[in-house]
């Protein structure tokens, strides 16, 4: 699993049997999530990063699947902050070797976009519908800081996320990402590059992103109050409810 500091820190107390190791500058606590084995670190921001740590997961932890949570910048008008996007498939939106290749595309891989594992989005999409219909945000975040974010009903989406190694931070960059690749939900800095790393080793893999911004002007404000607010609330039910199923 790879997530932010703030949501590492909500989550160790979940974790029973614990026993950490740093290595290349991450800190990984490996233990068990409702008696289930996982290992969990923070990423760090960026496609490079997040790559790395995966990397690490599956050599030092020999890890089958993998679980990247987070928060994303809207793209697709119909998102708001608070929404959660569980992703489809993925794309590297800074990724351009033309004209050698197509735009896109993976250099060797022949691909574009990669698919996340469908047992994972099925068990994510129970998992967050509980979260939502038992309104376990509200006791969690508490009903004043949801209201503060103007967060009513969250709202649960299943499609293309895209990543790069930029935060977007204006209208122009959302509406050329836009017009480029029409149909993405949401933008964010690892999840493709998770994506890769996990293609390329045959691990199942899982993306799910809470919305802390809409990607224009407003997020250099928007984007690190709700992290250090909401986002690691919506990541702990999140995991929670999921590692409480029977799988
Ligand atoms: N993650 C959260 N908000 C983002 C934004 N505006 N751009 C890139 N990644 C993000």
């Amino acid at each position: 699993m790879g997530a932010m500091p703030e949501e590492i820190e909500s989550l160790l107390p979940l974790l029973t049997n614990r026993t950490e190791r740093s290595i290349g500058g991450r800190i990984y606590y490996a233990g068990e999530l409702h008696g289930k084995n996982i290992v969990m670190a923070f990423s760090r921001w960026g496609k490079v990063a997040a790559a790395s740590t995966a990397t690490t997961m599956l050599q030092a932890y020999g890890i089958t699947d993998l679980l990247f949570t987070g928060v994303a910048g809207a793209i697709d008008a119909n998102l708001k902050t608070g929404d959660i996007v569980i992703a489809e498939k993925l794309i590297q939106h800074d990724l351009d070797a033309r004209p050698i290749m197509a735009q896109h595309e993976i250099p060797l891989l022949g691909k574009t976009w990669i698919e996340t594992d469908p047992v994972w989005r099925a068990r994510l999409t129970h998992s967050v519908n509980q979260v939502i219909n038992q309104k376990i945000l509200n006791s969690l975040v508490g009903e004043a800081a949801l209201k503060n974010f103007d967060i009513h009903s969250p709202g649960l989406y299943t499609g293309e996320i895209a990543s790069g190694d930029q935060f977007f931070r204006s209208k122009e960059q959302k509406l050329a990402l836009q017009q480029l690749l029409p149909h993405i939900l949401c933008v964010e800095m690892e999840g493709a590059a998770v994506a890769q790393v996990c293609y390329e080793n045959d691990l199942r893999f899982a993306v799910v992103r809470t919305i802390s911004d809409a990607s224009d002007e407003k997020s250099v404000i928007d984007f690190p109050a709700f992290i250090n607010k909401i986002a690691s609330h919506y990541t702990v039910a999140i995991l929670d409810h999921l590692f409480r199923q029977d799988w």
